[in-house]
């Protein structure tokens, strides 16, 4: 519902500009407010006039208005908007809104702003794939904002010959799309688990495994983006893992142990749990104080059993209360997949498979099919952010039942 949304409309230097009175008028048509913040080389491809014309606001592009020296406030414009949708997005924009380059007014009115931000890049697919464009848009998006690439609709992890600007009706899309679900899990509670977990040997080794957590951490952002409360228990991830809204709370652990310690006292106050973490089935039996030394013989480290988190809050489950796990297997997935969602009493199941490229640990995409006991559906590659709404979407249905 785009229905008396305000939106800041960013508009750059591109040829695609002319694009952006498509934009406005799909905006307008469907109930929006749009105030245009234009940069100095966007006027060389489109007229402040005609933007005004169809916004029926005057265009904002300088700090001072040129006719009565007023101050234009971009804190204002931060507080006031809904959304900010930058498109067309040059190369120059996208490298200063990365960087911080706060030169001109639609700069200014990124860094003050308070709402999501979208971002349509536009510009020669050679400037699109250099490494720098990409790394910048990377970074966009580790700041929370939205990429609409074209074809996808979302940043894409492999380039498919685009650069091209999206088309006016599915940025229009995009953005409906966002404010439809937007608060849709408000007051819903979700525990996630995410990363791995390692398991102490001697002071300076462990047990772990290649979990880099950014399923579990793009899950925790899209369900605070519907509005819902989440503890996201997170075992050791890369300092660079960090969590962009403040509905996430996260609470740090690295064994299982400790996982499963906090995730029992956390689930009874929660309407939902999605456990996406790769748990250490096992753990040493003892774990040495000193540093173990070289001796030149075998050595054997005697493992045990940790305790099975899912299986523990699928016992504890109550009746109004959800439960989703993840299963990466090897071989007869769906069949182990099948049995897993029974054994730990899951409401479903999100299965990735490791023969699928791009799927799975460490990667930016995943492939899933979701499991339930009314039989599997498959989802194609995507990047993990997107994938979270697949699974969100689901989750949505039965925690809003
Ligand atoms: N899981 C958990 N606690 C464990 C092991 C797994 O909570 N100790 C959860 C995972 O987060 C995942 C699901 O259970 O949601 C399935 O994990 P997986 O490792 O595939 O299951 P296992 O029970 O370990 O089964 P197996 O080793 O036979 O594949």
């Amino acid at each position: 519902m785009l229905q008396g949304k305000k939106i800041v409309l960013g508009i750059t230097g591109s040829i695609a500009a002319y694009k952006s009175c498509l934009i406005i008028r799909q905006l307008i048509k469907k109930g929006a407010e749009v105030q245009v913040v234009i940069t100095p080389a966007g006027k060389e491809f489109i007229t402040p006039i005609t933007l005004s014309a169809l916004t029926s606001k005057p265009v904002i592009s300088e700090f001072f208005s040129q006719r009565d020296g007023t101050w234009h406030s971009h804190v204002d414009l931060g507080l006031w908007a809904d959304a900010m949708l930058i498109a067309p997005a040059t190369a120059a924009t996208i490298g200063k809104m990365a960087n911080g380059i706060a030169d001109n007014m639609l700069i200014t009115t990124y860094l003050s702003m308070k709402a999501p931000v979208f971002v349509a890049p536009a510009m020669d697919l050679d400037m699109y794939a250099h490494p720098s464009t990409q790394q910048n848009l990377k970074t966009l998006q580790a700041y929370g904002n939205h990429i609409i690439e074209p074809g996808t609709g979302f940043l894409a992890s492999k380039l498919e010959g685009k650069g091209r600007m999206e088309e006016p009706e599915n940025i229009v899309a995009c953005l409906e799309r966002f404010f439809d679900v937007q608060g849709s899990m408000k007051g819903k509670k979700v525990l996630i688990t995410a990363g791995p977990t390692y398991e102490k040997i001697d002071p300076v080794r462990f047990i772990g495994n290649y979990s880099s957590g950014k399923m579990g951490f793009a899950l925790a952002e899209e369900c605070a983006r519907r509005g819902a409360q989440v503890e996201l228990v997170c075992g050791p991830v890369s300092a660079s893992m960090q969590t962009v809204s403040p509905l996430i709370h996260r609470v740090n652990v690295e064994s299982a142990k400790e996982m499963h310690q906090a995730c029992l006292e956390l689930y009874p106050a929660m309407d939902t749990a999605i456990l996406c973490a790769a748990v250490a089935d096992f753990a040493p039996e003892s774990i040495a104080d000193q540093k173990i030394k070289r001796t030149g013989y075998d050595m054997t480290i005697r493992l045990v059993p940790n305790p099975d988190i899912a299986a523990a809050l699928g016992k504890m489950k109550k009746d109004s209360q959800t439960l989703v796990g993840f299963a990466l297997e090897t071989h007869d997935e769906a069949a182990h997949a099948q049995e897993k969602l029974a054994r730990k009493n899951f409401d479903f199941i999100v299965l990735n498979s490791l023969n699928d490229e791009g799927a799975g640990f460490q990667t930016d995409t995943n492939k899933i099919s979701i499991i339930s006991t009314e039989g599997k559906e498959d989802f194609p590659l995507k990047p993990k952010a997107e994938v979270a709404k697949d699974i969100v979407d689901r989750l949505t249905q039965l925690v809003m039942r």
